[in-house]
């Protein structure tokens, strides 16, 4: 049992999401593991500090300057007695508490003071997650190595549909074996000491002031195989487009909006780079003048725009002397194969990751993934799957296939 005898600490924010909680506790408790709760004012709104104490049979702990408790276990003792603290569900307030700093209550004073990993199962409405508010404080504690897990899409208590959903008990629990499998099994690192640059997202190509042309690409397949490069132990660098994702752990990001920045910001780094994917949805063209003030609407029913090619980055990395295993993606709509090769001929790649758009709930924006891989002796297919679990097999392949010929 990869849980027993570990110390959990459960953290429970205010959220509707707080009644799964308690049977993440008796999940943990069945696997042995020793689990200690604590929770927000809020947190007491959604489910009883007596229902906590019942599943995880220790006294639940909520105010900062108890003296009954401190004589127990005091916040600094329980912040110390931790191997893991896991706020769930973790309030888009709780999040921006932590984000701050802040020391206002026993929680977060002990994230503060606690040696031990931190993890946060956001759970709240999808218009709140999806905030840059929330997104900018998200993305501050993974860059502080605090672990976020989740959420999840899906329907939410308040009606609607989205992303804000905390991950279900069996799925933290998960989680959890994993964080804490490493001590016993060591991961595999076949790519460590491997540098990896990647393109993710899509790119804005600017009319004017406020109007730009791009496309739906959300950037979560760039964003998946970047975490799973960095899990594989390689030294990543992201080159993004505008996307609303979260920075993945370890992982060096690069922000960018045109194609013609991604080109320059790929072009400054790629030098010293091993292994290059491209998986942005870049604009194979601009316009080729960027009006200095917004276009006003004419008289006239037609408007023409003049556009310019814009170079093409994958195919330019490919030709270059010392260049870096590249990989590139290939969206299409018909006739899978023959484009793919076709593309991996003529811009030069090592392997070329095709998936056909057309097929629903697939590519671009979506959550799943399938993906046939060609390189140029052979081809592989990886079925469909979550885009992590995908990119994690898509870069298994990579690091095979840039061990054997290099
Ligand atoms: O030619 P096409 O756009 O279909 O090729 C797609 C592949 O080329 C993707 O890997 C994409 O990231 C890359 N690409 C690029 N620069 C461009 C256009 C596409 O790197 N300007």
């Amino acid at each position: 049992m990869p849980l027993t005898g570990k110390r959990i600490l459960i953290g429970l924010s205010g959220g509707i999401a707080a009644y799964k909680s308690a049977e993440l506790v008796r999940r943990l408790k069945e696997r042995h593991a020793e689990v200690r709760v604590v929770m927000t004012e809020s947190a007491k709104s959604f489910i009883t500090p007596l229902t906590l104490q019942a599943v995880s049979g220790e006294p639940v702990s909520d105010a900062l300057l108890d003296p009954a408790a401190e004589a127990g276990m005091g916040h600094i003792e329980l912040a110390k007695w931790a191997d893991l603290v896991l706020i769930a569900p973790a309030s888009a307030n709780t999040l921006a508490r932590l984000a701050a700093g802040l020391a206002d209550d026993l929680l977060t004073t002990l994230c503060l003071a606690t040696p031990a990993p931190v993890a946060v199962a956001p759970a709240m409405n999808q218009q709140m997650y999806r905030h840059h508010a929330t997104q900018d404080n998200l993305a501050t504690l993974a860059r502080r190595h605090t672990l976020v897990w989740g959420p999840a899409q899906g329907a939410q208590a308040c009606g609607d549909v989205g992303p804000g959903r905390m991950l279900e008990p069996m799925e933290l629990v998960a989680l959890i074996e994993q964080h804490f499998a490493p001590a016993s099994q060591p991961k595999a690192q076949p790519l460590a000491g491997v540098r990896l640059m990647l393109t993710a997202g899509p790119t804005r190509e600017a009319l004017d002031p406020v109007r730009f042309i791009s496309n739906h690409s959300s950037g979560k397949m760039g964003f998946a195989l970047a975490a799973a490069a960095a899990e594989l132990g390689a030294e990543v660098t992201l080159i993004s487009g505008p996307v609303a994702l979260v920075t993945p752990t370890g992982v060096q990001r690069l922000d960018v909006e045109s194609a013609a920045q991604m080109h320059a910001a790929v072009m400054a780094g790629i030098d010293t780079q091993h292994i290059f994917i491209a998986c942005a949805a870049v604009a194979d063209y601009a316009p080729k003048t960027v009006a200095s003030h917004k276009i006003k609407k004419t008289a006239a029913d037609t408007m023409v725009i003049e556009l310019t090619k814009n170079p093409d980055i994958v195919a330019n990395v490919a030709a270059l002397p010392n260049k870096p295993f590249t990989v590139g993606f290939a969206a299409e709509t018909r006739d899978v194969e023959k484009y793919a090769r076709d593309k991996l001929d003529r811009k030069g790649l090592d392997m070329i990751a095709a998936n056909n758009v057309a097929t629903a709930g697939q590519g671009f924006n979506a959550d799943d993934n399938a993906l046939t891989v060609f390189w140029p002796t052979g081809q592989t297919e990886l079925p469909l799957a979550g885009k992590a679990e995908l990119a994690r097999h898509l870069i298994t392949l990579i690091a095979e296939k840039y061990h054997d010929t290099h």
